[in-house]
C-alpha cells in the first residue's frame, strides 16, 4: 500500500541531497513523495540551525503541521508522523520534543539510515511511542543507505564529504554535523555514474568543507578532491562538474590543477572569505588571512583565467569595527564577487563567538550589511552586463514563467533563458548568445545546434 510522504527541506545544498536520500530509504516501505503536509501519513521537516532565523522558521511550521495533524487523525484510526530531521534536530532534540508534544519523532543527519526502523516502531506503536535518536553511531550512514539513487534532475547533488573540523568560533556545523568523512573514492563513482545513467548532466558534489576530501582510493591510499575530480571527468556523459562548500585553507595545488585541465569543472567557484579583516578572520578561526586568500584566488585565476568566485560574508561579528568592515568593503572591490551570500552575524547557542564581548548592535549590523549587499549587487550586475554579447554554454532544465520559454544555468551559475525552443531541448546543453543582463538571470538566443545530442534513453520525462 503506499503511503504519503511530505519532505520539506531547509536550508543548505547537504540538506536537499539528505532529503533525496530520506525519500530513497523510505520508498520500499511504500513512502512516495507528495508535494502537500495536508493528508500525509508522514511528515519529515529537515531543518537548518546555521542562522536564528532559519530554526524559527521551524517552529512556525510545525504549527501549522499540527493542524493538519489533528485533521488527519480525527478519525481515531489514521496516522501522521511528524518527524523533524536535520542541524535543528540535532542540536535541540530534546528541547523539541519538551516543546512541541505532536513531534513523534526527531532524528539528526546522521541517523537517517535508520528510519526504517524508527518508521515502523513509529507505526507499530499502539497510542504513541515518541523516539529521539540524535547518535553520532559508530556505523557510517553512507554505507547502510541504498546503493541505488533515484531518479534525479539534469544538475543533481551528490554527497563526498560530511562534517567539520575547523571550528570557526560562529558555526554549528562541527557540532551538529559531527568529524568531518570523507566517503570512499569508488562509491562516489557509482553514484555518480547511476546518476547520469537515469538523465543527469551536471553534478555538483557536496560537502561541508568539500575540498577537505580525502577519500579511499579503490587501491589503497586516498584521493584528494583533485584526484577525485579527475576520475569523474572520465564518465561519458557528465558534462559539468562543480563542488562546494570549499575552505580557503584546503585548495591545494593539486585542486588548482584541476581547474587548469579540466574542461568539464565549471569556471565557477564558491569560497567563503566570511571578512576582509586579518583581526576578525583570527577571531572567527578561519586560519586563513585576508593576504593567503588574496594568494589563492590569483593562482586559481592563473591556472583558469575565465575563473569567477562567489563567497559568504559575516557582518556583525563580535569585535567588529567600523575599520574591520571598512576591510570587508576594500576585499569585495579587490577582489570581486560576481554573485555572493551575506549575513549578519547570529550567535548560536554552544558555540565560542555567541560568548564572546562586544556583541555588534543590531542597528549597526543593519548598516553594514545594506552597505555590503549593495557592493555585492553592483558587482554581479556588472558581470552580468559583461555577459552580453557573449556566447554561453546553458544547461537547459525547465520551463521558465512565460510560454515557450526555456531555463538553465551558464556554467556562472546564472539562470538564463531562451525562448522559442521545443520541449525535447530540455536537457540539452545549448549556445545561447547573450542578448538581456537583469540582476539575477540573463536571456540569449540560440546561435548553434545542442552541444551534446543526447540519446531519448536517457531523457528525464
Ligand atoms: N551567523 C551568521 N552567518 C553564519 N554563517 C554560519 N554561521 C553563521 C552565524 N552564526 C554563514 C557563513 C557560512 C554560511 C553557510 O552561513 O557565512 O559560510
Ligand atoms: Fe562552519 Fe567553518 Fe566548518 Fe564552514 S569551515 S562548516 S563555516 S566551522
Amino acid at each position: 500500500m503506499t503511503k504519503k510522504l511530505f519532505v520539506k527541506t531547509y536550508g543548505c545544498q547537504m540538506n536537499v541531497y539528505d532529503s533525496q536520500r530520506m525519500q530513497d530509504v523510505l520508498a520500499p516501505l511504500g513512502y512516495q513523495p507528495v508535494d502537500d503536509a495536508a493528508g500525509a501519513d508522514m511528515v519529515i521537516l529537515n531543518t537548518c540551525h546555521i542562522r536564528e532565523k532559519a530554526a524559527e522558521k521551524v517552529f512556525s511550521d510545525l504549527g501549522r503541521i499540527r493542524k493538519h495533524k489533528k485533521a488527519k487523525e480525527a478519525n481515531g484510526t489514521d496516522k501522521m508522523i511528524v518527524a523533524v530531521a536535520g542541524c535543528v534536530a540535532q542540536a535541540e532534540g530534546a528541547e523539541l520534543m519538551r516543546r512541541e508534544p505532536m513531534v513523534d519523532m526527531v532524528f539528526g543527519p546522521q541517523t537517517y539510515h535508520r528510519l526504517p526502523e524508527m518508521v515502523a516502531r513509529a507505526n507499530r506503536a499502539v497510542g504513541r511511542d515518541r523516539i529521539i535518536d540524535t547518535d553520532f553511531p559508530a556505523e557510517e550512514k553512507f554505507d547502510h543507505l541504498p546503493q541505488q539513487v533515484s531518479r534525479q534532475g539534469y544538475s543533481a547533488f551528490l554527497a563526498i564529504q560530511e562534517g567539520c573540523d575547523k571550528f570557526c568560533t560562529f558555526c554549528v556545523v562541527p557540532y551538529t554535523r559531527g568529524a568531518e568523512y570523507s566517503r570512499p573514492g569508488m562509491d562516489i563513482i557509482n553514484e555518480a555514474r547511476q546518476l547520469v545513467e537515469k538523465g543527469t548532466r551536471e553534478i555538483t558534489l557536496l560537502g561541508q568543507n568539500v575540498n577537505a576530501y580525502h577519500g579511499d582510493g579503490p587501491n589503497g591510499g586516498e584521493w584528494t578532491l583533485g584526484r577525485l575530480l579527475r576520475e569523474l571527468s572520465e564518465i561519458d556523459g557528465l558534462d559539468r562538474i562543480r563542488y562546494t562548500t570549499s575552505h580557503p585553507r584546503d585548495v591545494d595545488d593539486d585542486l588548482i590543477a584541476a581547474h587548469r585541465d579540466l574542461p568539464k569543472l565549471m569556471p565557477f567557484l564558491h569560497l567563503p572569505i566570511q571578512a576582509g579583516s586579518d583581526r576578525v578572520l583570527q577571531a572567527m578561526n578561519r586560519k586563513h588571512d585576508g593576504a593567503s586568500y588574496r594568494e589563492i584566488v590569483t593562482k586559481l585565476k592563473d591556472a583558469c583565467p575565465d575563473l569567477a568566485l562567489s563567497s559568504d560574508f559575516i557582518v556583525g561579528f563580535p569585535g567588529e569595527s567600523d575599520k574591520d568592515f571598512e576591510d570587508t568593503m576594500q576585499m569585495v572591490r579587490d577582489i570581486t564577487f560576481i554573485q555572493a551570500f551575506s549575513f549578519k552575524y547570529s550567535p548560536r547557542p554552544g558555540t565560542p563567538a555567541s560568548a564572546m564581548e562586544l556583541q555588534v548592535p543590531e542597528p549597526v549590523k543593519t548598516e553594514r550589511i545594506m552597505r555590503l549587499q549593495a557592493l555585492l549587487a553592483e558587482q554581479q550586475l556588472e558581470f552580468n552586463r559583461k555577459c552580453l554579447g557573449r556566447e554561453m554554454d546553458v544547461l537547459l532544465e525547465r520551463h521558465g514563467k512565460l510560454e515557450g520559454q526555456l531555463v538553465g544555468k551558464s556554467p556562472y551559475m546564472q539562470p538564463a533563458h531562451v525562448s522559442g525552443l521545443p520541449e525535447s531541448a530540455l536537457g540539452q546543453i545549448v549556445r545561447l548568445k547573450i542578448t538581456e543582463a537583469l540582476p539575477n538571470s540573463l536571456g540569449g538566443e540560440l546561435v548553434d545546434a545542442p552541444v551534446q545530442n543526447r540519446d531519448s534513453e536517457r531523457k528525464i520525462a
